[in-house]
């Protein structure tokens, strides 16, 4: 919501540009805090379906709700995104970056968008429901307008896309070094996000083997490339070197104005859910958080696989890599 700027402050972990080895702290402040200060709450005791209220209120065994709403928020997301602004950085220095952007938002789909990187990032970065078509995203503001006088919610559809990274991230050895399921685990965990898609995994499922998988070609130029990308860029849980394209489907947020049958659990009596400050579709925020999460699980495995103390000693790693495959 607008009240929420979002200034990250560097407390720890940088000293002239760099990070020197101590723990890199960002700290945002709350200003909701602030409007609150001095002021008496009353006890909340009421869940709103689809929120974390009435599991978490069984599992840690309080009687008022409010501690569970604040530290369940989503507000969690803006530290996500802090952290992943370090990880896109450090991606930078091996020309990889995430570009997450709204592909369907209550049911309207964006029917087309540029696959170029620098055309979609220009297209994405002016709109403000971050999608790529313009005449969908009109269709989608009205969609907006519609929910918000229905004192309703609507969810969506975000794209990320990965551009830059080579074949063989991630690893089939352990199932905890896959990179579909680390970047499956880092999206699903965003609040919402209720299916992760890895290129037309979903649509794959009801096709033959002969009409999904990629054929594969060389050239002396190109090296090994594929001609269409149903995979996603992910195969045996390593990256092939193509575009790496997830999908994350996004329930409506919970919090409605026209509110859903509750509990009261003071009393057990039948009542509405209450309204507390709330958006109406938050998916376009959610593919900025995509592309911080999505950056996060990438830095690791770069600095897993190429290591080094410096950049220019993961770059030297990373290059005699590229040369490597090259050689095959
Ligand atoms: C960026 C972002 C902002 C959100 N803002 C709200 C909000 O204002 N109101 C709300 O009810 N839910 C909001 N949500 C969704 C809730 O956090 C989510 O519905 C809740 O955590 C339960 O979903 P879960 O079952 O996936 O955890 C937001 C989610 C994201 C990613």
């Amino acid at each position: 919501m607008k009240i929420e700027t979002d200034t990250p402050e560097l407390l720890s972990g940088i000293w002239r540009g760099k990070t020197i080895g101590s723990p890199l702290t960002i700290m945002i402040r709350n200003h909701d805090w602030e409007n609150w200060k001095g002021k008496k709450l009353s006890k909340k005791t009421i869940p709103r379906p689809g929120h974390a209220d009435l599991a978490g209120m069984l599992k840690y065994d309080v009687d008022d709700i409010q501690s569970i709403i604040e530290r369940a928020s989503a507000r969690e997301t803006a530290a996500k995104v802090a952290a992943g602004s370090i990880a896109k950085i450090y991606l930078r220095c091996f020309d990889v970056d995430i570009i997450g952007h709204t592909v369907s938002l209550g049911g309207v789909a964006a029917k087309s968008f540029p696959d170029d990187y620098n055309r979609l990032r220009a297209t994405v970065e002016k709109s403000d429901l971050r999608c790529a078509d313009k005449e969908a995203a009109k269709e989608m503001k009205k969609r907006i307008t519609a929910a918000i006088e229905n004192g309703d919610t609507i969810g969506g559809v975000v794209e990320a896309r990965i551009f830059g990274v080579p074949p063989g991230i991630g690893s089939y050895a352990q199932w905890d070094r896959r990179l579909d399921g680390l970047l499956a685990q880092a999206l699903m965990s965003i609040p919402s996000v209720k299916a992760v898609e890895l290129g037309e995994g979903i649509a794959n499922s009801s096709l033959d083997g002969s009409e999904v998988h990629d054929p594969i070609f060389y050239s002396r130029q190109k090296s090994y490339y594929r001609k269409s990308n149903r995979a996603g860029g992910i195969e045996g849980g390593m990256s092939n070197g193509e575009e790496i394209v997830a999908r994350i489907y996004l329930k409506p947020i919970s919090t409605l104005r026209k509110p859903l049958a509750s509990v009261d659990t003071e009393n057990h009596k039948a009542v509405k859910a209450p309204y507390v400050r709330s958006d109406t579709a938050i998916v376009p925020a959610a593919g900025v958080v995509a592309e911080a999460a999505a950056a996060w699980v990438l830095a690791r495995c770069f600095s897993q696989k190429f290591g080094g103390d410096s950049i220019d000693e993961t770059l030297r790693n990373y290059n005699g890599y590229l040369k490597q495959i090259k050689r095959r």
